[in-house]
């Protein structure tokens, strides 16, 4: 079998998608599930994009054993420079270096001529060589460029010390019989091609980003870049839990295999749903809720008699249903601990103790808690910011299909004092929300508001998701409570918090810079 090296993009060009935010720690804590699912390296930004890049990527390379830590970079000099001082702490520093090859991005985004485009990238990856172990060139818009000039200009960047030759579908154009064909070609043509491991990046604007990128994978790439859930700009990326399982699933074909622990596949996906307020549809292919749901009676009939009838992936190779360890009200802190760890979360003694005493008022009130709702639990835990200005104390809403719909809400204030206020609105969640907005002063004008429930049932959790634009700041945040409007309140005053946050300076990952 080959082995495929997985490149994990979710913390750069899947933070890239619309709406996705996530704050220092919850970077931190998808970085950890990523090492524990054994990707082999994981892209955690952009250093030279901003402070709160460069300060994410700088800890995530510091505390991170198991996987190598790569940073985006562009091939400027000052770029490298700042990426060598965030990545210079971990096990293997590594350099992403990119650039435009098609005629479209060097004629109208560069305004460079070809021989330019080699010159830029030959100096930057022999100045990365003179820090970074590992250097990694990307021909950006690869798959609209031409192959011949991809031939002369990766001969170059091996030559100058890239040892990794990226080729990704930016704009997902590709068809599979052309990446075959270009992967072909240049391992043929390029002379020196057998020093360096091709790899493959693939955009799903035509929905084929992972049927692309096992075909490059045919085709000789050892190495293939994705996101969970397939979450980036646009479209999105190729999902890496479908390449890896389509990989595993039909050996027999493709003869290679990935290092993932396959059963943390679910999990992972779950962690990143939840933290970056992107919703798995229940059809995606491996981690939607309906990947393993037989409906049709000859279907539930043909599983029962044996499961290979229908089924090609048993839930248990990707973990769904793994660890499901009930706790109840009486489960004391060292349970719920092990819980949390089991689920993948990282947690201060200080959090621990502040989600488990959420944890025994949900079970006051739930009569099952399951993974999911302490997934949520600990989600909205990690959404809180460095300082949190505004704190939801109480909530009371008179609605009735009568009246006009009328919020009171107290919240404490950034100086620590309660303060009141009440007001109405068209509905109940728009009467909350004119009545936080008269509280803290500014325009909050929000973009999307979404309220799923985390489990079935009718005392399940509320989740609800918003994205808002605060005093010219794009945020999202996040609530969870039994109450749909409290989730809805406290929804509201997390992203205000990480906007006010963010203008103070204190959690510079609110800034999110795309390439
Ligand atoms: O899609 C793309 O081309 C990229 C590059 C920056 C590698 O994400
Ligand atoms: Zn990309």
């Amino acid at each position: 079998m080959r082995k495929i090296n997985v490149f994990d993009t979710t913390l750069r060009d899947g933070e890239q998608a619309p709406g996705v935010n996530f704050n220092f720690d919850e970077k931190m804590q998808i970085a950890y599930q990523l090492e524990r699912l054994g990707v082999d390296i994981i892209e955690a930004g952009f250093p030279a994009s901003s402070n709160g890049s460069f300060e994410s990527v700088k800890n995530i390379a510091d505390s991170i054993k198991g996987s190598s830590v790569t940073g985006l970079s562009r091939t400027v000099f000052k770029d490298i420079d700042t990426a060598w001082e965030a990545l210079k702490g971990g096990v293997e520093p590594r350099l992403h270096i990119f650039i435009g090859t098609s005629p479209i991005h060097m004629e109208h985004k560069l305004r460079m001529t070809p021989e330019q485009v080699i010159e830029n990238s030959v100096e930057a990856v022999k100045y990365a060589k003179t820090r970074f172990p590992h250097v990694q060139w990307s021909a950006e818009d690869a798959c609209r460029s031409d192959l011949d000039f991809l031939v002369k200009i990766i001969e170059k960047v091996i030559d100058a010390g890239a040892e990794v030759i990226n080729l990704p579908d930016t704009v997902g154009y590709v068809t599979q019989d052309e990446i075959r064909h270009m992967f072909r070609y240049i391992k043929e043509n390029v002379p020196n091609s057998d020093q360096a491991v091709l790899s493959t990046h693939c955009h799903d604007d035509l929905g084929m980003a992972a049927a692309n990128s096992l075909a490059a994978l045919e085709a000789g790439a050892g190495q293939v870049e994705g996101t969970i859930n397939g979450i980036g700009e646009r479209a999105g990326n190729a999902s890496l839990e479908e390449i890896a399982v389509a990989l595993k699933i039909r050996n027999d074909y493709y003869k290679a295999e990935t290092g993932l622990t396959l059963n943390e596949i679910k999990r992972t996906s779950t962690m990143i749903s939840k933290l970056s307020g992107m919703t798995v549809p229940s059809n995606k292919a491996v981690v939607g809720d309906n990947a393993f749901a037989h409906e049709s009676g000859i279907h539930q009939d043909g599983v029962l008699k044996n499961s290979s009838t229908y089924e090609i992936i048993t839930p248990d190779l990707v973990g769904v249903n793994a660890n499901r360890m009930v706790l109840g009200k009486l489960s004391g802190l060292h349970a719920f601990k092990n819980k949390i760890e089991a689920l993948g979360y990282q947690a201060s003694e200080e959090e621990l103790k502040k989600v488990f005493k959420e944890f025994k008022t949900l079970a006051d009130k739930k009569s099952e808690i399951t993974d999911e709702d302490i997934m949520a639990l600990m989600s909205e835990e990690k959404a809180g910011e460095s300082v949190s200005y505004y704190e939801v104390e109480t909530l009371q809403v008179n609605y009735g299909t009568t009246n006009i719909p009328t919020a009171t809400v107290t919240l404490k204030n950034p100086e620590g004092n309660t303060i009141q206020e009440a007001a109405t609105g068209s509905g109940s969640v728009e009467a909350v929300y004119q009545t936080i907005e008269r509280m803290i002063g500014g325009h909050a004008d929000l973009k999307d508001y979404r309220i799923q429930s985390i489990t079935g049932g009718r005392d399940a959790l509320a989740e609800v998701n918003v994205l808002m634009e605060y005093e010219g700041v794009e945020v999202s945040g996040r609530g969870t409570a039994n109450d749909v409007l409290e989730a809805s309140a406290r929804a509201y005053i997390n992203a205000i918090n990480r906007a006010l946050n963010y203008q103070s300076g204190r959690d510079l990952q609110a800034e999110k810079v795309n390439v």
